[in-house]
């Protein structure tokens, strides 16, 4: 338990943006009364977002967004020195997690917090009449704000939803930066495999896998990435990346991973194509995009060789290594993104808690984004807080920008 609350403390002291949200939370309350369940990944960062939450006034009940990224020195010290419930245990099976989920809910939130819409999902599937007590949902992630556009095609989307994902303070920071170091991070733990020289994949080009391209191209790895999206595509080519088809591209990785968001990118048919002695790996929310069941399915056999390290031989004789079950490798193996880019994503959760208690009763069941001016005063905190000074425009150059007079 003293691990887990050191690790909470160690974290709290670099999320400078939520630390002074929470003093101010402390002062105004602007939760008070009010019960938050959040269905996130239970790691030290989210606990110092907890705990901000219970200092603006919250009852918080808590529990995992997936069954393995769970810090268990975390949740043990949550539950136990700060008096959050708390449901999430590294490694839950399939049951437990939705147990999880439903007694979060048990709790009667008003406002509940997701990490890819799978609380959200549960009350509107099996939970509907709790539907008229919520004020509103925030969501953390792609993945989930993916789902929650869907529902709210479909007319299924019964509250007001916050895209946290969607300010730019979230993704153009913790999906690039975050997921870039933290699958690194997760990669190496694992194997502890040298990348210089490795020929390393990425499936997808949007932020997140951006960030891992980078980074993988920074430790020395020739880096190749396969899309779907043309303009995608494109920009990887010019960010000097060489581009081919996945199917191509299985031949000659060592290393590849998947960051996609979308279902069996790693399929049934590429098994058979890659490389001998494959590292297999995924860092979208969902573990679908590697195809494990078919994996499974053909394995002649299979055994642990270090923590999040599986070796799958073929009846072909080929070697495939998996990583944490094809489940996000940055959490499944290592301990997700950083607290420094965090500490921007759940000043975005906290303002978004405070946002549907200000806006009571005035929301309609769709999709929103925070507004910009508290997206702009995040980056602005975060700024101060790292001591980076930045440029204001001046009254002639606002003028110039607000008019059509000056030309060439
Ligand atoms: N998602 C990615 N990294 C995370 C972290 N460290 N804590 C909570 N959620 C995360």
């Amino acid at each position: 338990m003293k691990e887990g609350k050191s690790k909470i403390e160690w974290a709290g002291q670099q999320m400078p943006v939520l630390r002074l949200i929470k003093e101010r939370f402390a002062k105004e309350k602007p939760l008070k009364n009010l019960t938050i369940g959040a269905c996130l990944h239970v790691t030290s960062e989210t606990a110092n977002l907890v705990l901000a939450l219970q200092a603006g006034g919250a009852n918080v009940a808590l529990c995992a967004s997936n069954p393995l990224s769970t810090q268990d020195s975390v949740a043990a010290s949550l539950a136990k020195d700060y008096d959050i419930p708390t449901f999430a245990i590294k490694g839950e099976d399939n049951k437990t997690y939705y147990k999880h989920l439903n007694t979060v809910l048990d709790f009667k939130p008003q406002i509940t917090m997701d990490d890819g819409a799978d609380l959200v999902s549960l009350l509107h599937k099996e939970r509907k009449d709790q539907i008229k007590d919520i004020l509103g949902s925030s969501e953390e992630t792609t993945t989930g704000v993916i789902r929650l556009k869907a529902m709210e095609k479909d007319k299924a989307l019964k509250i007001p939803v916050i895209a946290v994902n969607d300010s730019d303070t979230k993704h153009l920071f913790d999906n690039r930066y975050g997921t870039g170091q933290s699958s690194i991070d997760g990669i190496i733990r694992a194997t502890n495999v040298l990348l210089a020289g490795k020929t390393f994949v990425v499936a997808g080009y949007g932020w997140c896998a951006r960030g891992v391209a980078q980074r993988a191209k920074g430790m020395g790895a020739h880096v190749v990435v396969t899309e779907v999206d043309p303009i995608k595509a494109l920009e990887a080519v010019m960010d000097g990346f060489m581009v081919m088809q996945i199917a191509k591209a299985v031949r000659i990785a060592d290393i590849l991973i998947t960051a996609t968001g979308d279902k069996h990118v790693v399929n049934a048919k590429l098994f058979e194509q890659m490389k001998d002695g494959i590292i297999l790996c995924n860092t979208g929310h969902f573990d679908v995009e590697i195809d494990v069941a078919h994996l499974e399915k053909v394995k002649k056999s299979k055994r642990t060789l270090r923590p999040s390290l599986e070796e799958y031989v073929l009846n072909n004789g080929k070697k495939i290594y998996l990583l944490a079950e094809g489940r996000l490798v940055n959490l499944g193996a290592a301990e997700g993104h950083p607290a420094e880019v965090m500490d921007m994503s759940f000043a975005n959760q906290a303002l978004a808690a405070e946002w549907f208690v200000k806006n009571k009763g005035k929301l309609k069941n769709k999709v929103y984004v925070l507004p910009k001016k508290m997206d702009r005063e995040i980056a602005r905190l975060k700024l101060k807080a790292m001591g980076v000074s930045f440029d204001r425009l001046t009254g002639e150059q606002k003028r110039y920008l607000s008019s059509w007079h000056e030309g060439t």
